[in-house]
């Protein structure tokens, strides 16, 4: 069996993540969360005290970046990998509302995109791999033999995120959700590099009205019909 790219990008909490992970998982192949290293990089920043992206030098942006290093390791009790900030296990923190309130702008800087590119692009040399984030149909594999773009009703995606952190004991409204997606959607198709748009050779998976086993399924034939 020869072995494939496969790239999922789509809409913040359509459920990207949990079906790269399953795909990859069913395949045995490496699942890279894109999301999470723009999530990584923000919580440095963050714990730097910087908020004001903006405002920061091209140079500064260079230098914080080589104080970064990101990797995942395998949890064998979870059974997926967890990501790891300079050697510490952040994965919880960088699902933190501070960071999902700051992590959009950030993604918007041109050399923190340029060196997540080249670090995505780096792992996944040897193929074998599922990717899922804004831009990796896009930028990132545009030679990926496998695209699907994620889409779901924007109501449908804010419940099943409340939901979730909820059951995790995160403190917050369903109005607060809804507001952080939206506005994380509107920065990242609007950003001027790599924006959140559908390659044109990428398949729509509208997950409003199907559940996870049927989307997963979905996306294993696809990728069997590619090996
Ligand atoms: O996928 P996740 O919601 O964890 O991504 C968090 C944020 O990281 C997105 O809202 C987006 O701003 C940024 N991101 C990106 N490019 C990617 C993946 C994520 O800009 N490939």
């Amino acid at each position: 069996m020869s072995k494939i790219v496969i790239a999922i990008d789509g809409f913040s909490s359509c459920g990207k993540s949990t079906l790269a992970k399953n795909l990859a998982k069913k395949l045995s192949y490496a699942f890279i969360d894109t999301g999470a290293m723009y999530r990584a990089v923000t919580l440095y920043f963050l714990r730097k005290g910087i908020t004001d992206f903006k405002g920061l030098s091209r140079q500064r942006v260079i230098d914080l970046l080589k104080e970064i290093n990101i990797d995942f390791r395998f949890n064998e009790s979870k059974q997926f990998s967890d990501t790891y900030l300079n050697g510490e296990n952040v994965e919880d923190e960088i699902r933190s509302t501070a960071v999902n309130n700051a992590v959009s702008a950030l993604s918007q800087v041109s050399e923190v995109r340029a060196q997540m590119v080249a670090l995505q692009q780096q792992l996944g040399a040897k193929k074998g791999v599922v990717l899922d984030g804004r831009d990796v149909g896009t930028v990132v594999f545009p030679d990926a033999e496998l695209k699907l773009f994620m889409t779901a009703d924007p109501v449908v995606r804010a419940q099943r995120r409340f939901d979730e952190l909820q059951s995790k004991g995160v403190e917050i409204s369903l109005e607060e959700v809804k507001t952080n997606l939206e506005q994380r959607d509107y920065n990242d198709t609007h950003r001027k590099e790599h924006p959140l748009v559908k390659a044109d050779d990428a398949i729509i998976l509208d997950n409003t009205n199907i559940n996870r086993e049927e989307q997963l399924q979905l996306a294993l034939d696809l990728a069997l019909e590619r090996i």
